[in-house]
């Protein structure tokens, strides 16, 4: 195969006539080819007019993306909507549910999800033209067959169906126990229509001998254990009625690259993971594929298997009733959509609305609502528009029959809609929804969770949170790490996700708390005890403790994300209390890799207690690294309704605080009832060089009758005035030392002419330092363009000074662009509307994509995901970018 790939231009069928000459199909004989076209078509059958939905317009990316441009998948040109959820490699995504939703139907192939196990082949104009596949094992006649040939010397006919992959909706099961999955939303699925070839028709013409059972496909994909490989029943394959194909268009173009160019195979009504990409062999067996993908890919094992099991007993894996193939019933909410407002005044009536499908050919029969936790249900409106092709049978279209008349098997999804008085919901806690299929299969309440995570259907439950005219909704999750979901909120709050009431409280108002899962942080083969002299010898190559166990941090310096200073201010301390409370069950999992030994009893005596904060003190600076030093609550200001200035004063009223510009400090304090402890980073918002005392500025997140607030800021607005608490650092990677000059990771980093700031809600305070800085120095020449994203006007956090700067530096060093989120009528607000998105950084700072210029950015978890594409996707180098 060649390396050079299909260019980003598409060609439609037109096209394929020139790659292929004219060993195209004659036209069937037909009335009118709809395809011409280009929206829904109308015309008359047996007099009647009909209906059909055509494609949207599509609108196929023809550039590659800078963040595939490093990866092994830099000749595939793909949409920047589509959401990753396994970091950038392999290509692993689904459309954003409002998108997918919004696109009706069928779905635009650039939206349409991608589930690639490794890097996309390298496939040229040429190798299409040049494509064939075997048909091999157990036939009277193998055979090499040629795309050309499948094209000119077959029926082309066209079908819609809908791919699901296994793992829709897994992020409610990993939300429960991390499976080995990676984390779907509710938009794993997708909708076509197909051209090609049934594959009945093609193995006939190898005929199968009689102790042929299965087709075993084979793509060209290259992966780490072989081409990507499976299985399905010969039977359904010869089945017309199941409508198993070769597929060569979808839309009415020719596939793109990640959907399986040139040729694929489409399974109606199985898992998607049946429907080979890139199809090379298909090879007639008795027994089913032993691809290691068919193996230890795509399959439910019963809910007891544990993940570790699964890995030591690879019997699990083989036990051919632990297969998935149809797909099994189930539903989703679009409408509400996450964090959709309402108001709740209204006399008026709220259509709910989303999507359901089934398995194998079964039709939907019935899809309900519940607004009282399936007490009573409502039946709601089902629309199949697949049945419209059905009236449409026989026509032409991408010069292929539409052959859908004679079908009663359904392979689509449908779309579900009710009516509900805005009144029933305000009323109401949480709208669930459940499908049940013409076998009558019915949704379950409860998830069978498995090791895989796959198949999830479980109602679809979303929580209703009314608050003054309002309610607004929260589904249950968003797809890969993006935080947010009422499971995640239930969880963090201690509920139990698995005691049948979503994790609230049941019976005498006790909810059972659920353990937290346990992270093995050692490496077992490692025996060593290590002495505290031994211990802290190790300044330079940093050895810590975390519960009692030495871990070298030397090979991870310059990765942290908090830089090499966070691990250096650890060496020779046990720092169990804050490793624990700021990171993730992933960094976790990474230490037993620097995993060294266990500290003696005689070194546990010592460092134990070693941790009380201690108050000094002789030192100018007030921060210390390697200790936490007492700061006493002076003052608590209400900036706005959420917002509050805390001073605290520190050891001495000649102190500084020993904060470099652009870093940051921890605080530490107890929860005021459960005595837990609680630690969170902050940038102070005083001057560094302010004397005994320092301002911090916090957002508190208030919690409702049915939300949490957050735990810091409830605890710290919580605080009695004279009362103590405990800081640490300073921390961070970057620091600004003036006029231009930055460290990052301690290192010189290149001269900064201009910075672009970008922040949300309180993420200003980092930037704020740094803006300040130069502002107020006459000699700093560096350009500063802030991009400030707020919900309204009153969440605007240090609005006053920042005027104050543009008044100082002046339009040319310092442009500050305010936008709010929230629709609202605040008077004389002349600034901009909406979430800080490409259009808006494009415009503002695409003209400073140089090499002299940085990128700051700090802010909530999914402004920082999405400002980070944006700005590898407008061109700026990973180096250049920094997130607080
Ligand atoms: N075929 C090949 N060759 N390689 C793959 O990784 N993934 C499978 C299937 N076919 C895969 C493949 C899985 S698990 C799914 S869900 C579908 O492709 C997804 O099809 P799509 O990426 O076109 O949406």
């Amino acid at each position: 195969m060649s390396a050079t790939a299909v260019p980003a231009t598409r060609f439609k069928h037109a096209n394929l006539k020139v790659l292929l000459g004219n060993d195209l199909p004659p036209s069937p004989p037909a009335t009118e080819d709809l395809s011409s076209n280009s929206t829904d078509s109308a015309y008359i059958s047996d007099g009647e007019p009909v209906t059909i939905p055509l494609p949207p317009p599509s609108n196929i990316a023809t550039a590659v993306l800078d963040l595939d441009k490093a990866t092994p998948d830099s000749h595939v040109p793909r949409d920047h909507r589509l959401i990753r959820l396994t970091g950038v490699h392999p290509f692993n995504v689904e459309p954003p549910l409002n998108d997918l939703f919004e696109n009706g139907f069928l779905t635009p192939p650039e939206l349409f999800f991608v589930r690639n196990h490794g890097p996309v082949p390298q496939i040229c104009e040429q190798d299409v033209a040049n494509w064939d596949f075997s048909i091999e094992g157990l036939v009277e006649r193998p055979m090499m067959v040629s795309l050309k040939q499948l094209i000119s010397e077959f029926e082309q006919i066209t079908i819609p169906a809908t791919l699901v992959c296994a793992g829709n909706r897994r992020k409610e099961q990993n939300q429960v126990r991390k499976s080995n999955g990676f984390s779907w939303g509710p938009s794993g699925l997708s909708t076509a229509l197909f051209t090609g070839v049934l594959m009945s028709q093609v193995l006939q013409r190898a005929r199968p001998t009689r102790r042929a059972k299965f087709v075993c496909m084979e793509g060209c994909d290259k992966l780490p254990n072989g081409s990507y490989g499976t299985s399905i029943r010969l039977s359904l394959a010869m089945d017309p009625a199941k409508g198993v194909m070769l597929a060569h268009m979808m839309n009415g173009e020719q596939l793109t690259l990640d959907h399986g160019l040139p040729l694929r195979v489409v399974v109606p009504g199985q898992i998607g993971g049946r429907s080979v990409k890139w199809l090379r062999r298909l090879i007639l067996t008795d027994t089913p594929s032993e691809n290691w993908y068919h193996i230890f890919d795509n399959r439910v094992l019963p809910t007891s298997v544990s993940p570790e099991e699964a890995s030591n007993n690879h019997s699990w894996w083989k036990d051919e009733r632990y297969v998935i193939k149809d797909l099994n019933v189930n539903s989703a909410i679009a409408r509400p959509a996450h964090n959709e407002k309402v108001s709740a005044k209204e006399t008026d009536t709220y259509v709910a609305k989303g999507y359901a499908y089934a398995g194998g050919g079964r039709r939907v029969s019935r899809v309900e609502v519940s607004l009282d936790k399936g007490r009573t249900w409502r039946l709601a409106d089902i629309d199949y528009p697949e049945d419209l092709y059905r009236d449409a049978d026989d026509y032409i279209i991408y010069n292929s029959r539409l052959d859908m008349g004679w079908r009663d098997t359904c392979f689509c999804w449908c779309f579900w809609s009710i009516d509900i008085p805005i009144v029933d919901l305000k009323n109401a806690s949480d709208i669930v929804v459940r499908a049940m299929d013409e076998a009558m299969n019915l949704q379950p309440k409860d998830m069978y969770w498995s090791v895989l995570g796959m198949m999830n259907n479980p109602w679809f439950r979303v929580v209703i949170h009314a608050e003054g005219d309002e309610i607004w909704f929260e589904h249950p999750t968003l797809p890969a790490l993006m935080p947010g979901g009422w499971m995640e909120r239930v969880q963090a709050a201690g509920g139990d996700l698995t005691n049948g009431a979503w994790g609230e409280k049941i019976g005498d108002g006790q909810s059972v708390v659920v353990k937290a899962t346990e992270i093995k942080m050692t490496n077992d083969a490692v025996k060593r005890d290590i002495s505290i002299e031994e211990l802290q010898q190790h300044g330079e190559s940093p050895w810590f403790v975390v519960d009692g166990n030495v871990y070298d941090g030397t090979a991870y310096l310059n990765e942290h994300p908090g830089g090499p200073g966070s691990i250096i201010a650890a060496a020779g301390l046990d720092v169990t209390e804050e490793f624990t409370a700021i990171h993730s069950e992933v960094a976790k999992a990474m230490m037993s890799k620097y995993h060294i030994g266990s500290l003696d009893a005689a070194g546990r005596a010592v460092l134990h207690g070693n941790d009380e904060a201690v108050a000094d003190d002789d030192s100018p600076s007030f921060l210390d690294r390697r200790a936490w030093k007492p700061a006493t609550l002076i003052s608590k200001v209400h900036v706005s309704w959420d917002t509050r200035l805390f001073t605290f004063s520190l050891s001495r009223a000649d102190q500084v605080i020993g904060l470099p510009i652009g870093q940051h400090l921890l605080m530490r304090v107890r929860h005021p009832k459960t005595q837990e402890i609680i630690l969170r980073a902050y940038t102070p918002i005083s001057e560094t060089s302010k004397r005994g005392v320092v301002d911090v500025l916090v957002k508190l997140y208030l919690g409702s009758d049915t939300r949490a607030g957050g735990k810091m800021t409830m605890a710290l607005d919580a605080l009695p005035i004279h009362s103590t608490i405990d800081f640490k650092g300073p921390l961070g990677r970057f620091e600004y030392l003036g006029r231009g000059r930055v460290l990052l990771s301690d290192k010189p980093a290149h001269h900064v002419s201009t910075f672009v700031m970008i922040c949300g809600g309180s993420g200003i305070t980092p930037i704020f330092q740094v803006l300040r800085a130069i502002m107020q120095d006459d000699g700093d020449r560096t350009q500063c363009v802030v991009l400030d994203g707020n919900r309204r006007v009153e969440d605007i956090l240090c609005r006053q000074e920042l005027d104050g700067f543009v008044a100082i530096g002046g339009t040319t060093k310092c442009k500050i662009i305010h936008t709010l989120s929230q629709p609202g009528d605040e008077e004389g607000w002349s600034g901009l509307r909406g979430r800080i998105d490409q259009k808006l950084i494009r415009e503002h700072a695409g003209g400073l994509v140089r090499d002299d210029t940085m990128v700051l950015v700090c802010g909530p978890d999914a402004l920082e995901k999405n400002v980070h594409s944006i700005l590898l996707d407008e061109g700026w180098k990973e180096e250049q970018l920094v997130f607080f």
